[in-house]
């Protein structure tokens, strides 16, 4: 074992004293294997991990290496061309940024390092204020946007609101990303579900193929359809969901290609009579 061999089972003989200390040899050589199969499921994560960041965070560097090669060689000879150069290279660099907080936050997330202010909140105040904001980022691209509370009665919710905020605006931010471009349509519906509240936001973009839902909330996962489509680091559903469960909330997604998407949240709610302030 010490030189390394955790294959072979340790076998039993011997006086009761002996067998007793070949008993304990044995459930250590199988938690030792357990622990040295973990770590390399670790390693092999963050091999993947680093792979993927490398090769997301190239594809930006890329482009704008090319811009930048482009005006350096003249090949934008108009002040227009070049100030097109320079827009794109701005926005590029403004992706790339994105794509680094979101990976910082990420991993932070991952390691519990994310502190949490849960405070109670009413899921009609919030969410109406939310919407509010997104009616403004919806209404420039021609997006309709309803929104309905159809809880019987008021209740409470614990969370921290700036991160639940950023759930949401994520799921606002998709529905615009992944529209179809005409008769678009993003509905916000407040319900109750026995114990739970649930917040659906259903839009009616593209849709997602069924075989691309079982990954969709894994990090860097990104249909091939958005990929052609719009901007982005597939990092947005698993900021998402490790947030909604770290609220012991859960998210799930229905959609059907050329019909739409609806995503949805469960939060445990409290009765309003019993009055909550933090
Ligand atoms: N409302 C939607 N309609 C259609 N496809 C969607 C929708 N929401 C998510 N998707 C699909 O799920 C993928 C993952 O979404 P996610 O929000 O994690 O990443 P992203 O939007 O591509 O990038 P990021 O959020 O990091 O900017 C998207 O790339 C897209 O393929
Ligand atoms: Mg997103």
């Amino acid at each position: 074992m010490s030189e390394g061999n955790l294959k072979d089972p340790i076998v039993e003989q011997g006086d009761e004293e002996i067998r007793q200390l070949q008993r304990s040899m044995e459930v250590l050589r199988l938690k030792l294997q357990e622990s040295l199969a973990m770590r390399e499921k670790i390693d092999e994560n963050r091999q993947m991990l680093v792979s993927s960041i490398s090769h997301d965070l190239k594809t930006p560097i890329t482009s704008i290496r090319g811009y930048v090669e482009g005006l350096l060689d003249g090949v934008a000879d108009t002040p227009e061309k070049q100030r097109k150069y320079l827009e794109t290279i701005s926005r590029k660099a403004g992706q790339l940024d994105k794509m680094i907080d979101d990976l910082v936050f990420y991993s932070r997330l991952e390691l519990d390092q994310v502190p949490y202010h849960f405070v109670w909140t009413d899921p009609v105040l919030f969410l109406s204020e939310l919407v509010e904001d997104a009616r403004e980022l919806f209404g420039h691209e021609g997006i309709a946007l309803d929104w309905e509370n159809q809880l019987k009665e008021s209740c409470w919710i614990r969370i921290d609101r700036a991160q639940m905020q950023r759930v949401l605006a994520n799921l606002f931010d998709n529905a615009r990303k992944y529209r179809k471009g005409h008769q678009d349509h993003v509905t916000v519906t407040l319900r109750d579900k026995q114990e739970h509240i649930i917040i659906d936001i259903a839009d009616t973009g593209i849709g997602i193929p069924p075989e691309s839902l079982p990954y969709l909330f894994d990090r860097f996962f990104r249909a091939d359809s958005a990929r052609s489509k719009a901007e982005g680091s597939g990092l947005g559903l698993a900021i998402a969901r490790q947030i909604v469960e770290d609220h012991k909330g859960s998210i799930w997604v229905r959609s059907k290609e050329q019909a739409g998407t609806t995503f949805s949240i469960a939060l445990k709610k409290e009765a309003a009579w019993e009055h909550k302030e933090d």
